[in-house]
């Protein structure tokens, strides 16, 4: 079996760092052997954020964050390097060895995570049969009235939960231990929750948690499901909750998924925006009404993972539920969290009684489409909100908008977004700019988090090019080169001469990057490598060395002047005779030949 160390190194070694990379930031092509994008790691509006392609480093040159494919997985998702490790596994679908599990118990996690994906693809497929069952007439004729076709029913893969306990249990029961039905979140029993695990309840009194319901998967970001959400068919008292969902298991926690964002993805990606719904049904229906790029919250606010689940797809963002009713709450929670990560918000709002599932049905999808296409900005619709609750018509109630708005606009991390926001509210309340703007900068005083800015390199061309050519994998002869003037001491009194230095003496095979640098080393390295390889031939290397090997002379002429002199001084002229050949010898070695 193979050491962990050596399958993370396979592992590297067959992962394309643009790609893994691309699932978290739009990545463009910028070079021969770069891709830049906006880093998932500040707060930026230009693209600082480099990946090298044949290196497969990533490095920031706003923030200095830099690292391989596994620091990335480590920062971005907040886990640890074997977790990492496993994660790329599971993106490359490469089995992981056992022994690279860090101990039984986590093997043992993944082993029941394994087989709850396993049970609810049966329930999945068990449901979707029940649909078709004589005693689901009642559901398929529900499902009809709200316009869903076989073709959508079949894409959502919407089922029936039966009315009956024991029907799904007993179907699998069979093939799976007794334990992953506990774990399931599938079934129910009386003492639940005196006894969450179970250990006191025989299966055999365990029952369908959705009964009579009809059945809406949940998936995994990977198209997997992991849960369900289940409508009820009845109305009045006894129904029971309108949705009811799977509760938290090892494969399912509700703060962390995005309800359709399996199918949603490539084309927010494509599109480049996000409409954010309420319900599943409101997400279903702008789906299949053409819209595919929704997702829904799921009647609940964002969660700080969900926002940077979403962030790796888009920063910008539709809302389409009216902050202004019921979810008024949750929403403004959610819009809270989504402008602190820089997300461009945009508004659309219904009217009255319509949630976008009933104005797609009852207005059509070109309504829909209009309306999409004339989103409100949200701090308009803030500034007007806050006009309706405070007409600026005393000093006291401008105050009060200034005060309702405050908060809001301090939670702006650009700068210059903030600064244009308050300076319209200020046009708006009819309050000179520079009071509520000097009030803002009061306020937001402590957003000061500025990034630093990518510094002018203060390398020469030579520098670069030696650089370049000793980290150059693809052209030994090249490196070798570079490596003899290394040597020869011509990068001496250069600015990163010990940078130069120790980037000669490693073998061929070491990632330069890996190499315990200091910030400033990084960055510069980092730069080269990004920027420069390209541009670098023989012939600029022997420009380079030529100039270097010209600037050494003259440094030695001068040190060679010195020691005549000082030779002269002492009268030793046995030692003057060895200088003034080397001199002579320096310059005819100078001349053009
Ligand atoms: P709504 O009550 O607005 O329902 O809840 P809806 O989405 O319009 O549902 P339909 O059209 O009547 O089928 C909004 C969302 O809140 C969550 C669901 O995600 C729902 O889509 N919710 C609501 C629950 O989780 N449980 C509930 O009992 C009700
Ligand atoms: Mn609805």
């Amino acid at each position: 079996m193979a050491e962990p160390v050596d399958f993370a190194q396979n592992l590297k070694q067959q992962a394309d760092i643009v790609r893994v990379i691309g699932d978290y930031v739009k990545l463009r092509k910028s070079g021969a052997v770069n891709f830049t994008g906006l880093c998932p790691f500040h707060n930026e509006k230009s693209p600082s954020f480099s990946v090298h392609v044949t290196k497969q480093f990533f490095h920031c040159f706003g923030c200095g964050a830099s690292g391989d494919v596994y620091s990335f997985l480590q920062k971005i998702d907040n886990i640890s390097f074997p977790e990492a490790v496993k994660a790329l596994a599971l993106k490359l679908g490469v089995p992981m060895p056992k022994q690279a599990f860090s101990g039984p118990g986590e093997a043992a996690d993944a082993a029941l995570r394994g087989k709850l994906i396993d049970i609810h693809e049966r329930a999945t497929a068990f449901f979707q049969e029940q649909l078709r069952a004589p005693e689901a007439a009642k559901a398929r004729e529900y499902l009809a009235g709200r316009g869903l076709d076989a073709e959508n029913i079949a894409r959502f893969r919407i089922g029936f939960a039966p009315d009956s306990g024991f029907a799904l249990r007993d179907r699998v029961r069979g093939s799976f231990d007794d334990h992953v039905l506990r774990q399931s979140g599938l079934f129910s029993w009386k003492d639940r929750d005196t006894d969450p695990e179970g250990v006191n309840t025989p299966v055999a009194n365990m029952y369908s948690r959705f009964r009579n319901r009809i059945t809406f998967p949940i998936c995994s970001e990977q198209g997997k499901v992991i849960a369900f959400t289940a409508r009820t068919l009845e109305t009045g008292e006894k129904a029971g909750p309108k949705y009811l969902n799977s509760p938290e298991t090892a494969l399912y926690s509700k703060s962390r998924v995005l309800f359709n964002l399996d199918k949603a993805k490539e084309v927010i990606r494509k599109v480049e925006y996000v409409i954010l719904v309420e319900g599943q049904m409101d997400c279903i229906t702008v789906f299949t009404s053409g819209f595919q790029n929704v997702i829904a919250s799921s009647g609940t606010a964002f969660t700080e993972t969900q926002v940077q689940l979403l962030k790796r797809f888009t920063r910008n963002i539709i809302v389409n539920f009216d902050p202004d009713t019921a979810g008024a709450a949750a929403a403004e929670r959610s819009i809270a969290m989504l402008l602190e990560e820089d997300f461009d918000i945009r508004l659309v709002s219904l009217e009255p009684g319509f949630d976008p599932d009933l104005f797609i049905r009852k207005k059509g999808k070109d309504a829909y489409r209009e309306v999409l296409g004339k989103p409100q900005r949200y701090f308009d619709w803030l500034i007007e909100r806050a006009l309706k609750m405070f007409p600026p018509r005393s000093p006291e109630a401008r105050v009060k908008a200034i005060n309702y708005l405050l908060p809001h606009i301090q939670r702006i991390p650009n700068a210059i977004v903030r600064d244009d926001v308050a300076k319209n509210a200020a046009q708006k309340f009819g309050i000179a700019d520079q009071i509520l703007r000097q009030q803002l900068r009061d306020a937001a005083g402590k957003r000061s988090g500025t990034i630093k800015s990518a510094q002018a390199s203060g390398n020469t061309v030579a520098e670069k090019v030696l650089i370049c050519a000793l980290t150059d994998a693809a052209n030994p002869e090249l490196r070798q080169r570079a490596v003899e003037a290394v040597a020869a001491e011509l990068h001496r009194g250069l600015n990163n001469e010990s940078m130069i230095e120790r980037l000669s003496s490693i073998s061929l095979e070491t990632d330069p990057m890996s190499l315990d640098w200091d910030d400033a080393q990084r960055q510069e390295l980092a730069g080269v490598l990004i920027h420069g390889h390209e541009d670098v031939n023989e012939a600029l290397l022997d420009e380079t060395l030529y100039t270097l090997r010209q600037r050494r002379m003259e440094q030695r002429k001068r040190e060679l002047n010195a020691e005549i002199a000082e030779a002269e001084r002492r009268s030793d002229s046995g030692r003057l005779g060895q200088l003034l050949a080397e001199l002579k010898q320096l310059e005819r070695e100078q001349r053009p030949q």
